[in-house]
């Protein structure tokens, strides 16, 4: 059957874009690239969830999310990320980021509208706009100021279109920790031309060399035009259990609503305790795997620095970007050839928005002894290559 003709303008448009997933592990393969955390969530999480559903709880919660976690994220925003929002109306709990971001943009967008994001960037993203008939502009970044975001560069590219800029920070692929004096560059822009920020906090807690994670709501003037996306998918190993939030100003909050509603109803009611249980305990587990990524990040770049392989200076999120423009092939090649002659994982720089045509992501999620062979394995193919 042509199911060709079934299809809306939007799936055409979208067609195919995600390509296959393999759901079989594929024996001998080491993923140095997943964006998957490899630790499981604190136990106080677990049992949580378990009692939760010992009670039967198992019915929709409030559409934004249980007023005890609205709480809980409301108290958390306070007192790491230095803004207040109020839990009742500025807050919707999601199933993931990923989730809210289709929410704010739908939220954002209309058909021929376009939000800016500097490139590499979540490629998501790219998707989302795609489906709502808008695009994500790039902005392009480099590796001489270490994929940081060149204000004026940013500036030039917002058009008429325009209605929001994304900024992911610490960013996914390049490790970049935007310094506050370019955030406060980018909030005085966004002030100046009217614009909304959409700001990704989702790995806020992996920072490293003494960079600090600073939220965009925080500056002066911010909170009013900011909408920022968070998660406990990478912050405390719950992928998979799909829980984050929007907190944006009440009437954001309010237009976003109908689109989670439509999407969701409400967020996973066991996910939502977890939260509350994760949100509710010191954070105090996690330096010890942060001090464990920290060393998967050493012997990365040493593993770099002897074969005299460039890269983004990794300062925060789980990812080391790698050039790999000295070995001659393209980002796509080098993907291809390492799985099939290396039998190792890499996302290609070019994902999102195609400003890193000639890096690979690394990542920081293999544990060890796999980790460590990958390594080896990483090291013996691209000296093949040079
Ligand atoms: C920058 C960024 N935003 C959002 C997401 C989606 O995360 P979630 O699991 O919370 O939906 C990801 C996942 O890798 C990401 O890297």
């Amino acid at each position: 059957m042509d199911f060709d003709r079934y299809l809306s303008q939007r799936a055409r448009r979208v067609g195919g874009s995600l390509g296959k997933q393999t759901s079989v592990p594929i024996l001998g393969l080491i993923n140095l690239g997943s964006g998957t955390p490899d630790f499981l969530p604190p136990p106080h999480v677990f049992e949580a969830m378990k009692d939760a559903l010992g009670q039967g709880r198992a019915q929709y919660t409030a559409w934004t999310g249980i007023p005890e976690l609205r709480a809980a994220i409301a108290a958390k925003l306070h007192a790491e990320n230095g803004f207040d929002v109020d839990p009742d109306s500025e807050i919707i709990v999601t199933a993931g980021a990923q989730e809210a971001l289709m929410a704010t943009l739908m939220t954002l967008l209309d058909p021929g509208d376009n939000a800016l994001t500097p490139s590499p960037h979540y490629d998501e993203y790219t998707r989302d706009a795609l489906i709502l008939g808008g695009t994500l502009l790039p902005v392009p970044t480099t590796l001489e100021t270490n994929f940081s975001v060149d204000v004026a560069t940013l500036e030039a590219a917002i058009t008429p279109q325009t209605r929001a800029l994304v900024i992911v920070t610490p960013n996914n692929p390049t490790g970049t920790v935007l310094a506050e004096a370019t955030l406060r560059a980018i909030a005085e822009l966004a002030q100046r031309r009217d614009l909304l920020v959409v700001s990704d906090e989702i790995y806020e807690y992996y920072v490293f060399d003494g960079h600090r994670h600073i939220s965009m709501a925080s500056l002066p003037e911010m909170r009013e035009r900011t909408i920022t996306i968070n998660s406990f998918s990478k912050s405390f190993g719950m992928t998979g259990l799909r829980l984050g939030y929007i907190a944006a100003p009440a009437p954001l909050i309010q237009a976003m609503l109908p689109f989670h509603h439509a999407m969701m109803i409400c967020a996973n009611v066991v996910a939502q305790v977890g939260g509350l249980a994760a949100l509710s305990q010191p954070r105090d587990w996690f330096a010890g795997i942060l001090a464990e990524y920290d060393r998967r990040r050493h012997l990365w770049l040493a593993a770099l620095d002897a074969l005299g392989l460039p890269y983004a200076e990794p300062q925060g999120a789980y990812y080391v970007f790698i050039d790999i423009r000295p070995t001659g092939l393209s980002s796509a090649e080098f993907v291809a050839r390492a799985r099939e002659e290396a039998r190792l994982v890499f996302q290609p720089g070019t994902i999102g928005g195609g400003a890193g045509e000639g890096f690979i992501r690394g990542a920081l999620t293999q544990a060890s002894p796999a980790f460590d062979e990958g390594l080896e394995r990483f090291g013996a193919f691209v000296r093949k290559l040079l």
